[in-house]
Order: structure tokens, then C-alpha cells, then sequence
């Protein structure tokens, strides 16, 4: 009885209409080949946030992979990114209130290395994995609309925005319904550099 009870549960919720959208409620005009498509305008982002995140960074010399807590605070200027990888645990302050025109970015770094029981704080200039979102990124770097897409550890479709930050570096920033930050991907061709990182648990 129990599994024909869920059965039509199910059922019903394949057949309501409205209850399973695959495109969530982003407007046709959002939809690849689709008539009604016109390229929207960047959105402002909803960009003070915190956030679970988990991220891949790989180059023709490393294959790096942590996963942690990031707050990205516009308003204060900074990015700190609590993190854990290969028996480490690091903690990340970017200060962008202090950057270089290269655009390095004034780090203070904070591990706790598997093999010591002392912390060691490191403090330079670093070209960050973790850029400062501000609320105005995707307007001001007038940001190309890549499309609506699937993504791990997010509900349905996310929409996909590509900026050359910098003027240098690829980067596309994937934004939800609510235009929250939900992860970013970067490429650069150096050392054959990807980076690909994913938020779950956002809050604004
Ligand atoms: C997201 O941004 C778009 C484009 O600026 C705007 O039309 C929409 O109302 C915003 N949505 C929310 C939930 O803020
Ligand atoms: C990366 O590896 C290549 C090939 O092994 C080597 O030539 C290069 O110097 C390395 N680069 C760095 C930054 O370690
Ligand atoms: C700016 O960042 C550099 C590099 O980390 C650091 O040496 C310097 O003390 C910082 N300056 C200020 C005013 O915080």
C-alpha cells in the first residue's frame, strides 16, 4: 500500500503542471533556440554572501582539491576562505582594499599543517582563486549570457555568464533565479590552468 500511496505521489507530481520545471522560472526569452530568445542584460548579484564550496584546480604540473567555507563581503572589501585539503587546514584572508595594478591581491595565510601541531601565518601579494564578486561584476565587465545550464548541487537550471576578468582570464560565473552566485569556472592558458568551483548551502 505504502509504495502504490508514493507511486501516485510521484506520479502527481510529474503530472501537476508547474511542479517539475526544468527551466525552473527563467523567462522563455532565457531559452537557447527557443523563438522568444532575446540575450538578457547581466543582473546585479546578490553579492554579499557565505557559502559552502568545493573546488578543483588543475594545470599540466597539479591536481589540487579543497573543499571549505568562503564569505565574499563587497561592502568590507574582502574574501575569506576557510579550507581543508590533503590533511591541512588553511584559512585564507583576501584583502582587496590592497591589491597591485597586476591585480595580485594582499593575502594572509593561516595553515595548520598535518605533519606539525603549529600553525604557520605566510602573508604576500597572490593572484587569488577566489575573486572578489561585487554586485555590479557581470554590468560592469558587460558580461556575455552563456546559456541556461545543469549543474551539481544545484535544483534545476542555472543561468551561465562569461567575463574575461581582468581583460586576461575567462571566467564564467553560474547565477541562480535569485541572482545569488551559485559557482565559478576559470581557464587559463599558461600552464594549461582550469579551476572549477561549485557553492552548495549560499546564504545571502
Ligand atoms: C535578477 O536580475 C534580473 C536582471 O537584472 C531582474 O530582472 C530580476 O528581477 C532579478 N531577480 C531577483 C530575484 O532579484
Ligand atoms: C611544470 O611542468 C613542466 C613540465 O614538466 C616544467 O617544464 C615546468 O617548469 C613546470 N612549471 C612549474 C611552474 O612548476
Ligand atoms: C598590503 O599587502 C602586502 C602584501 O601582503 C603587505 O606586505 C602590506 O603590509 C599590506 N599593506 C597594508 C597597508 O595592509
Amino acid at each position: 500500500m505504502k509504495s502504490l500511496h508514493l507511486f501516485l505521489v510521484s506520479l502527481a507530481a510529474c503530472i501537476l503542471p508547474g511542479a517539475v520545471s526544468s527551466w525552473n522560472s527563467f523567462p522563455s526569452s532565457m531559452i537557447a533556440f527557443s523563438a522568444g530568445f532575446e540575450e538578457p542584460s547581466p543582473p546585479l548579484l546578490n553579492a554579499e554572501y557565505q557559502a559552502n564550496f568545493i573546488q578543483h584546480k588543475w594545470n599540466q604540473n597539479l591536481s589540487h582539491i579543497t573543499t571549505g567555507f568562503i564569505q565574499n563581503s563587497p561592502s568590507q572589501n574582502f574574501v575569506r576562505v576557510d579550507e581543508v585539503y590533503d590533511g591541512n587546514l588553511a584559512s585564507s584572508f583576501f584583502d582587496y582594499t590592497n591589491t597591485t595594478k597586476e591585480g595580485l591581491v594582499d593575502n594572509v595565510l593561516t595553515t595548520f599543517d598535518a605533519k606539525s601541531k603549529e600553525s604557520t601565518i605566510w602573508r604576500d601579494y597572490v593572484n587569488s582563486n577566489f575573486p572578489l564578486f561585487s554586485e555590479n561584476l557581470l554590468v560592469e565587465y558587460g558580461a556575455v549570457f552563456g546559456g541556461l545550464v545543469e549543474r551539481q548541487f544545484n535544483e534545476g537550471f542555472v543561468a551561465a555568464w562569461n567575463i574575461m576578468y581582468q581583460g586576461v582570464i575567462p571566467v564564467t560565473v553560474y547565477v541562480n533565479e535569485a541572482n545569488v552566485t551559485v559557482g565559478y569556472d576559470y581557464f587559463s592558458p599558461g600552464l594549461r590552468t582550469r579551476v572549477i568551483t561549485a557553492y552548495f548551502n549560499v546564504k545571502t
